[in-house]
């Protein structure tokens, strides 16, 4: 995989480890680093090795401590908007990877940091991980869908306190607001996604990808999601990896997934 400006990436056991690599700025995502992830996930939709993602941030302080608040100094009202709907487009594409994305999130995940780890499938936290929505510090407000992920992950209200008010919750706070999955020391960072991912990479890659497009559904307005899992349901049949599971269960044996 060739290199990328702002992006250190890995492949270890099949899964795609990105790097935001700008630790002087705490990974504060400049144009480069959504160019680059644009690019990256890419990629990933692509390249049948990559079987998984891991995003986390360069150093032991930060995932991302936001947007690069430098390039909003002469933003014009046309400027933000534009900003901020390829900035949508770019967490669009890693919310619908059909690979299992995790955020391993090592420090600050702030304004478009927590952005980011909510566009991943789920969170794994360092016990010094801290999120937040502070845009309103700055007189601004979430643009890369963070209003409506946040909401979504962990209600109405607990959304609305952290944008209007832009503070900030610990490790153990998001946990108890459902915002991630597990707390971890920094230094395992890495292993228990990876303890995970082995999980998911055992199983057929189609039920897998349709599993994810099945539960994204739930907040798709313009389609219904039970129509939308039993279309999905009914393609995961036309593979050899549904009769091969299901015959492996009758026969009480390992299934071998073959990808097809
Ligand atoms: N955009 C651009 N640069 C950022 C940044 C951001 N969102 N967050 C941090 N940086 C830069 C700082 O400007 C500083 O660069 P410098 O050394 O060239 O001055 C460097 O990263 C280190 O940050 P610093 O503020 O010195 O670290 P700290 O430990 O004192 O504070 C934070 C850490 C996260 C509390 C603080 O950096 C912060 O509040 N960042 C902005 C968070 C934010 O508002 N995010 C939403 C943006 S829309």
């Amino acid at each position: 995989m060739s290199s990328f400006q702002t992006l250190f990436t890995k492949m270890e056991d099949h899964t795609l480890i990105i790097t935001i690599n700008r630790p002087d700025k705490l990974n504060a995502l400049n144009q480069q680093v959504m160019k680059d992830l644009d690019a990256v996930m890419d990629r990933v939709y692509k390249f049948p090795e990559i079987k998984s993602v891991v995003i986390t941030g360069a150093g032991l302080k930060s995932f991302v401590a936001g947007a690069d608040v430098k390039e909003f100094e002469s933003l014009s009202k046309e400027d933000a908007t534009a900003l901020a709907k390829r900035g949508q487009d770019v967490f669009f594409k890693i919310e619908h990877s059909p690979k299992p994305v995790i955020a391993c999130v090592n420090g600050f995940a702030l304004g478009g940091g927590c952005e980011l780890a909510m566009a991943c499938h789920f969170i794994i936290a360092s016990e010094s991980a801290v999120f937040g929505q502070p845009e309103v510090n700055l007189g601004i407000m979430v643009g890369y869908g963070g209003s409506q992920r946040l909401t979504q992950r962990v209600g109405k209200g607990r959304a609305m306190e952290l944008v209007i008010t832009g503070k900030t919750i610990n490790a153990t706070q998001a946990m108890n607001y459902g915002l991630v999955n597990y707390v971890v020391p920094q230094t395992e960072l890495l292993d228990k996604a990876f303890s995970i991912l082995r999980v998911c990479h055992e199983k057929a890659p189609l039920s897998v990808a349709n599993s994810i497009k099945a539960v994204n559904a739930a907040w798709n307005e313009a389609e219904n999601g039970y129509d939308v899992e039993a279309k999905l349901f009914g393609e995961c049949f036309t593979t050899h990896d549904a009769k091969e599971g299901i015959t492996a269960f009758i026969e009480k044996r390992k299934p071998e997934f073959k990808g097809n």
